[in-house]
């Protein structure tokens, strides 16, 4: 391991996020310590590591679960991963949206039951992509590269961000707009907004109600984002189809999800390729090692 070469490395060997109180008594004394979006570092999070803390590198290009004025105040350098993961995470925002809208997983489902009986016409019917409007909500880097990869399906492209971005509307004819103009427009809603508190339950049942009637919901981006148990009542209902990568109040699901067949449930995979992960981990210990050469790390967030 990278930082190995000039630390001593404590690794939590285990793949499964271990109990708060197993997290903090382990960093006590730690100079650096890398967190996942699962780790909330906060004022006892950053006491519990002690006045040894210089850095929290978190393996993570969101980093919602750190309190940065918390850091500040400590004089604890934060960082992130960014841009590695952007092509990744697009990938898996069109596996939802391939999946979902030409209902992949019910069909493997019915075949491997032994439920196929043969085609017929209105089989599984699905929605046609060609032609179809995809709404990206927020189009940063995520959202940028999930709204490039559209040009081959000949997608009519909305967006929403605080900024005009030239790149999509000059290279497919994007057309930026507000929020509710594309959400009742769009036949595919993907979500692409980091995670801040003014974002939680962006989209909320009155939202999901001015979607259009068999519209796709995708969320690659954090899960507050959509209240969760709107959105369950919403496929109940089965006015919508989602797919979803990310969860509310992750790795638990509002009870009645995983029940329903018009939603595609993936356990937030976005950047998990083995060259985007590794990636990650170079970085992660690129950001710890620079702090603690004094110098400034290459991705810093505070
Ligand atoms: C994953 O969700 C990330 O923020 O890197």
């Amino acid at each position: 391991m990278l930082v190995g070469a000039g630390c001593v490395v404590d690794h939590l060997q285990t793949d499964v996020a271990p109990p708060r109180e197993e997290v903090l008594a382990r960093i006590e004394g730690a100079a650096g310590v890398v967190t996942m979006m699962s780790d909330r570092v906060d004022d006892p999070f950053l006491s519990a590591a002690g006045d040894t803390l210089r850095v929290v590198a978190n393996f993570a290009v969101g980093y919602d679960n750190i309190d940065l004025a918390a850091c500040s105040r400590r004089s604890v350098r934060a960082t992130n991963t960014p841009g590695v993961l952007t092509e990744a995470t697009a990938d898996i925002a069109w596996a939802l949206i391939m999946a979902t809208a030409r209902r992949v997983i019910e069909g493997d489902r019915k075949v491997r039951e032994g439920r196929w009986q043969g085609w017929y016409p209105t089989e599984l019917l699905g929605v046609e992509l060609h032609g179809a409007t995809l709404g990206i909500v927020g189009a940063g880097r995520i959202g940028t590269a999930t709204a490039r990869r559209a040009l081959g399906f000949g997608m009519h492209i909305l967006y929403t961000h605080p900024r005009a971005n030239p790149e999509l509307e000059q290279e497919q004819r994007a057309q930026r707009v507000p929020l509710d103009e594309l959400i009742e427009a769009a036949d595919i809603v993907s979500l692409h907004v980091p995670y801040r508190p003014e974002n939680r339950h962006l989209i909320d049942a009155a939202r999901l109600a001015r979607m259009k009637p068999g519209a796709l919901l995708i969320n690659t981006a954090r899960g507050p984002i959509i209240d969760e148990r709107a959105l369950l009542a919403a496929l109940q209902s089965d006015r919508l189809r989602a797919g979803l990568d990310v969860y509310e109040h992750e790795p638990q699901l509002t009870p009645g999800l995983t029940e329903l067949p018009n939603v595609v449930l993936l356990p937030h995979l976005g950047s998990g390729t083995v060259a985007t992960r590794q990636r990650m981990s170079e970085m992660v210990a690129n950001n710890i090692l620079a702090v603690l050469r004094d110098e400034p790390p290459p991705h810093p967030i505070s």
